[in-house]
């Protein structure tokens, strides 16, 4: 091994110089202005090409210029030629000692020399070129470190101890690719990627996927961007071959890419603690780390990581099997800037991992999602009292999470700049819990409770009184809530402009009578969605207390009558711009109209979609009072050509989408009303209209070229 290496560099003394020469000779001859060759040695010999023909002294001579897979671009101007079956052998007659010695091929240098060489290329360029030429010599360029490339520091005196060998290992699994070329897929797709390069902050961003993700394609980004930029964001997804993904591509990718920023790796099994070791090495820049479905990652690397990158800001950790408490612990430890952390479905996270966490990152941890995780209380209690800094924080499917836990959290005091709570399928959401996270945060703007099946009218009506900043609440499959809940949230929020309730069962249409309640004046959007026994008198209500309302989604609610709705389109001060009655079956023309005549001066969008009741004389309506409507949806009304030919007939009504899908009396001779409309469309839904044969869809199509048509 010693003498191999000694005779190698012995050799490379040697050969150093004319090989870069014979190299820029060969990869730039035709680009670069090279002094006149001098030596006695005719060119033909020097590069001895074993099929000539391929190899023309002005450069390379493409067999078809088009045949864009064999042009490898490298930069924004250089294309470098890649023979897909051809080997560039590169022979060069050295003298030794004064003495002619046979002529002897490049590629029988072994390993150490030629990484020797390549070290000395001058540039990134050149680097690029040579990979280009064979499987072994682009895996050798990859694993030069940036701080062993010779040329960089060529002013500088350089430790001999610094440089290291490329490990003799690294290269055997691929032994058998050894000095094989490199698929000319791997190039056309390095090709395509060079039209996606985004650029942020000057730095190359890289995603590939499935097939795509290959320890060749690593070792050729690792390679090709260093000389423009450099990579700054890589995310490899899902390497399904054999050929996918494995440690020693990230090694090329740690040794190369010294400036990446972000790397993402998801459902990749191929990876160990060996790649991310490399990367910890390699990679200190790192500030977003994202690892979805790594089961073969563990807690070591990830340990590493953290003590490597202390700029690491945001972490994300998904179904990794065996990523637990260790790795947290190092996060919060070792990271002082991260913010952001999001541990979904990770088995062996406990309490002890996010505790400790905790206690060390309270301080600048701001965003953080805890989702499927065996937890119990004791971690929303660490929580609560350390999460200072946490602004957003999501819960969800916290199985072993009790009442206690989310009371522990509010009563900590450490959630004091917590703005945006979300809890979905977490059973220990109760009247309690909520009340006291109401108490404890005070800066809360956003809450979204989901799937909360234990929380009732009490606790949300405490809630939305202590919850003093409450700007917007989404209730979700809250089956415990009943009207009196709802009704609590909109007499007792002080500050709520936004609420969603959606399929919540619980709320029903009885005869009960409200006391005396404060009017809803913040309120300005409302959306209630599939909640099938929210009816009309609660519709009434809500038009007595909320007279601010802008933006009104009622969908799917079959119970809701034009009598309940009319309150609140009557009471309404400052005019609806947005109305969303899809799925209302029971409504019909003379709210509309009742809408119409109200709001038409505000009114931006209204969508009847199913509500079948609806006539051509609401359509009649619209064309004589909206003055800003530019989206309708009537799909699935009973409407028919001369509603249409009304629309048609308002000139000052300039309509972009207008949806009639299913709407089957609209038939062929709605085509010129149509046409009219269709100068301002750019969306027009005629999906099952059967009354409109084909031909006249074709000349709709034809005609109406500016806008996009679904038939
Ligand atoms: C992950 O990869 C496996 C094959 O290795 C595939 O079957 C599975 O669908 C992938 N999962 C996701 C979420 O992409
Ligand atoms: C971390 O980032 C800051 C700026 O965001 C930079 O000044 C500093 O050098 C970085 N630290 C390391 C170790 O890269
Ligand atoms: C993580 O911590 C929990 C206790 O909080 C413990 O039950 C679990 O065994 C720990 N996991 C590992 C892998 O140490
Ligand atoms: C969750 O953790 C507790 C102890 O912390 C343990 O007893 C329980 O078996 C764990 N449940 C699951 C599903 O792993
Ligand atoms: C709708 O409300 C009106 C009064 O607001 C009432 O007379 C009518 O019966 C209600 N209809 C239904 C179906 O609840
Ligand atoms: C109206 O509601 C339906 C049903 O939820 C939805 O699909 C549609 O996107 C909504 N339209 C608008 C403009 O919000
Ligand atoms: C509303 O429509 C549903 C379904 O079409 C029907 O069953 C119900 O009786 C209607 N209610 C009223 C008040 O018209």
């Amino acid at each position: 091994m010693h003498s191999v290496l000694f005779e190698g560099l012995l050799i490379v003394i040697f050969l150093i110089d004319l090989t870069i020469f014979a190299l820029k000779r060969v990869f730039f001859g035709f680009r670069f202005d090279l002094p006149a060759v001098s030596t006695s040695v005719p060119m033909s010999k020097v590069f001895d090409y074993r099929g000539t023909e391929d190899f023309s002294s002005g450069g390379f001579r493409f067999p078809n210029p088009k045949d864009s897979s064999l042009l490898l671009p490298l930069g924004h101007h250089v294309d470098v030629y890649f023979p897909p079956r051809k080997r560039s052998r590169v022979s060069a007659p050295f003298v030794v000692s004064g003495e002619q010695k046979q002529k002897s091929s490049i590629e029988v240098l072994p390993d150490e020399c030629l990484f020797e060489v390549f070290r000395r290329l001058p540039g990134g360029q050149e680097r690029s070129a040579c990979a280009c030429v064979s499987k072994r010599w682009l895996m050798l360029l990859s694993c030069i470190r940036r701080d062993e490339l010779y040329s960089e520091k060529i002013t500088q005196s350089v430790e001999p101890e610094k440089r290291s060998n490329p490990k003799k290992e690294d290269m055997s699994s691929e032994s058998e690719q050894k000095g094989g070329y490199i698929d000319s897929n791997e190039i056309k797709a390095e090709a395509e990627e060079e039209d996606q390069e985004t650029e942020a902050n000057g730095y190359l961003s890289r995603c590939l996927e499935g097939k795509k993700a290959t320890d060749v394609r690593l070792a050729a980004i690792a390679v090709g961007t260093g000389s423009h930029g450099g990579l700054g964001k890589l995310s490899i997804r899902g390497a399904i071959s054999i050929r996918g993904v494995t440690n020693l591509g990230l090694k090329a990718i740690a040794r190369g890419c010294p400036s990446l920023r972000a790397l993402s790796l998801w459902n990749i099994s191929s990876i160990d603690d060996e790649g991310l070791f490399e990367i910890a090495n390699g990679c200190r820049l790192l500030e977003k780390l994202d690892l979805c479905q790594c089961s073969t990652i563990t807690d070591k690397s990830l340990l590493a990581i953290a003590k490597s990158c202390p700029n690491l800001t945001s972490v994300t950790i998904e179904s990794c099997l065996n990523i637990g408490n260790e790795s947290l612990q190092a996060l919060g430890c070792f990271c002082p800037n991260l913010k952001s952390i999001a541990v979904k479905n990770c088995r062996l996270v406990g309490d002890q991992g996010i505790a400790n966490m905790f206690s060390s990152a309270g301080r600048v941890l701001t965003k953080v999602k805890l989702q499927a995780l065996n937890i119990s209380d004791v971690s929303l209690a660490v929580i609560g009292y350390y999460g200072h800094e946490v602004t957003d924080l999501a819960l969800t499917g916290l199985q072993n999470v009790n009442e206690r836990g989310f009371w522990a959290m509010g009563n900590g005091q450490g959630l004091q700049k917590l703005k945006s709570f979300a809890v979905t399928a977490c059973r220990g959401v109760s009247d309690v819990g909520l009340e006291s996270i109401g108490k404890g945060c005070p800066n809360l703007k956003q809450t979204c409770l989901r799937k909360c099946p234990l929380l009732s009218d009490e606790g949300l009506t405490s809630f939305a009184k202590t919850a003093g900043s409450l700007v917007s609440l989404q209730l979700e499959e809250c089956h415990r809530i009943t009207q009196f809940g709802f009704f609590g949230i909109l007499g007792n929020s002080k500050k709520l402009k936004a609420l969603v309730v959606e399929n919540c069962l619980g709320i029903r249409d009885t005869d009960f009578e409200f006391p005396c309640m404060s009017l809803c004046n913040s309120l300005q959007y409302l959306t209630i969605r599939n909640c099938p026994e929210f009816g009309n008198a609660s519709l009434a209500i809500v038009g007595r207390l909320c007279p601010k309302l802008l933006h009104l989604n009622l969908v799917g609610l079959q119970g809701i009558t034009d009598e309940g709705l009319l309150p609140l389109v009557q009471n309404s001060e400052d005019g609806f711009t947005k109305v969303n009655l899809s799925g209302c079956v029971n409504l019909t023309d003379s709210v509309v109209s009742a809408i119409v005549k109200m709001h038409g001066s505000t009114l931006e969008l209204l969508n009847l979609d199913g509500c079948r009741h609806i006539t051509d004389a609401s359509l009649v309506e619209i064309a004589d009072d909206c003055l800003l409507l530019s989206e309708l949806d009537v799909s699935g009304c009973g409407i028919t050509d001369s509603g249409i030919a009304a629309l048609a007939g308002a000139v000052h009504l300039i309509l972009q989408i207008l949806s009639l899908s299913g709407c089957s009396s609209v038939s062929d001779k709605s085509l010129a009303s149509l046409g009219i409309l269709g100068q301002t469309l750019v969306g027009l839904n005629i999906q099952h209209c059967h009354g409109i044969s084909l031909g006249a869809v074709d000349l709709l199509v034809e005609r109406l070229w500016s806008c996009d048509i679904l038939a």
